[in-house]
């Protein structure tokens, strides 16, 4: 099969990479825009994620017979929507509509959503500018701490939980009067503090059936033991220890079921993943947000421990034949370290030689995110550089092989957490 990949970040060298894996050299790969990673899975094409006619006339002229959607922002924007034109219809397009990815795209509509179909999620009210009055008596007799989060798209930094009420009150307004995040922040939602461990669930839906991939744990805070800045993402594990089987089944009944249900229910268009992320609280689950793609650095876990081909996965998702699949996973253990540079998830510089990537060893790959070729090197391009994902029986273990192949790695002011799993280390 021809193949495009929108993106170029780990992840999609992740996606990429197990679809030259496991596809053993069955389908032809192209990445937009890519990284000098990805260039090792398929061909990089210089094109933006967001320049839909060029993606377009480029899958036309190349004979591209499926998309993959890596991040959330072309869908958010209607790259699905783009590809039900005319010649491009044919192609399958593995993504939801524009209006199934505000299940990503805005949190009341996520919030909304959950509601119609009883899946569990912390209590919230949503206000808008002209409701701002009611709001702050709203916040003031809310408990502490308080999750505020801006509706819309807000890179990562639009949820902010506030200890006092004092705080939460100025966040709020500066939200939603002082437009903190754009339009983004035109509505924002206000939910109950949930105390619990997260975890990230995917799957791959057609709108009605659903495959369950490998659930993952990441690590967001740019310090060990969690603390200091939220970031990407600096590391995931996957299997989640304490996603057993009586947890996963609670997820299953009471949200992937429930979730797949009400998209099929409101006829919404969305073939493509849904990132569940989760949180257990006394042992139950709730959900904490939906993502229309999948995680990362969790795909870069994920996909390595699936031992299917993504590509018929996606396309058996496009034939609604997902019913007939069974995922194929390795039972070991997988973690992934990213390294990262210094100064992220704040100011920090590009265009430091990396060395030593050929040197990874055979039990980790490396997969790359923020990296470019410039004058026939491999130099720095991003906050989040490269991560190393490592199997073996255990976490800790696991974890420990990715930081011996970080280590022989290098560039300028790399920085990578140490403590990735560290609920896990026994
Ligand atoms: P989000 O941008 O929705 O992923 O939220 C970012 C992070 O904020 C989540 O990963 C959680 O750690 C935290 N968070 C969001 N909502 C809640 C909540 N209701 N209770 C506790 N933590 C939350
Ligand atoms: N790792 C979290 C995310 O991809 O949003």
């Amino acid at each position: 099969m021809n193949i495009l990949v929108l993106g170029g970040g780990g992840r999609e060298h992740a996606l990429a990479w197990n679809m030259k894996e496991r596809g053993a050299g069955k389908h032809r790969l192209f990445i937009a825009p890519g990284n000098p990673g990805t260039a090792q899975c398929g061909e990089n094409v210089d094109i933006a994620i967001t320049d839909f006619e060029r993606l377009g006339n480029f899958c036309l002229d190349n004979k591209i017979e499926m998309v993959i959607a890596g991040p959330e922002e072309p869908l958010v924007k209607g790259a699905w929507d783009y590809f039900q034109k005319d010649e491009l219809r044919s192609i399958h397009f593995i993504g939801p509509s524009q209006f199934g990815a505000q299940l990503e795209g805005s949190k009341a509509f996520a919030k909304a959503f959950m509601n119609r179909h009883q899946i569990p999620t912390a209590a919230y009210r949503e206000f808008s500018a002209e409701q701002f009055e009611e709001g702050v008596n709203y916040l003031k007799a809310h408990s502490l701490p308080v999750v505020l989060k801006a509706d819309g798209l807000a890179a990562g930094k639009g949820v902010v939980i506030c200890e006092t009420h004092a705080d939460a009150i100025i966040e709020f307004e500066a939200m939603l009067v002082q437009a903190k995040f754009g339009d983004a922040s035109k509505k924002v939602v206000v939910e109950q503090f949930l105390d619990g461990i997260e975890l990230s669930v995917f799957i791959l839906t057609d709108g009605k059936d659903y495959v369950l991939l490998p659930e993952a744990k990441d690590y967001k805070r740019i310090g060990e033991k969690d603390t200091g800045l939220n970031t990407g993402g600096m590391g995931a594990v996957s299997p989640v220890p304490f996603a057993n089987d009586d947890f996963m089944q609670k997820v299953t009944e009471r949200i992937i079921k429930p979730t797949v249900a009400g998209l099929a229910k409101e006829q919404i268009n969305y073939t493509g993943f849904v990132f569940i992320g989760l949180i257990k609280v006394n042992n139950e689950p709730y959900v904490i947000e939906y993502n229309c793609r999948m995680g990362d650095p969790e795909t870069e876990v994920v996909m390595p421990r699936l031992k299917n081909d993504l590509a018929e996965l996606c396309l058996a998702a496009a034939e609604h034949r997902l019913r007939n699949i069974h995922i194929e996973t390795d039972q070991r253990a997988a973690a992934t370290v990213v390294a990262v540079s210094g100064g992220y998830p704040g100011a920090f510089e590009k265009g430091y030689k990396i060395t030593g990537l050929d040197g990874a060893g055979e039990r980790s790959i490396i997969f790359q995110a923020g990296t470019k070729q410039q004058e026939g090197e491999v130099v720095t391009n991003g906050g989040r550089v490269l991560c190393a994902t490592s199997f073996a029986s255990n976490i800790p273990e696991a974890v420990a092989a990715s930081k011996e192949a970080l280590s022989r790695i290098k560039f300028d002011e790399m920085y990578f957490r140490k403590d990735i799993g560290y609920e896990f280390a026994d």
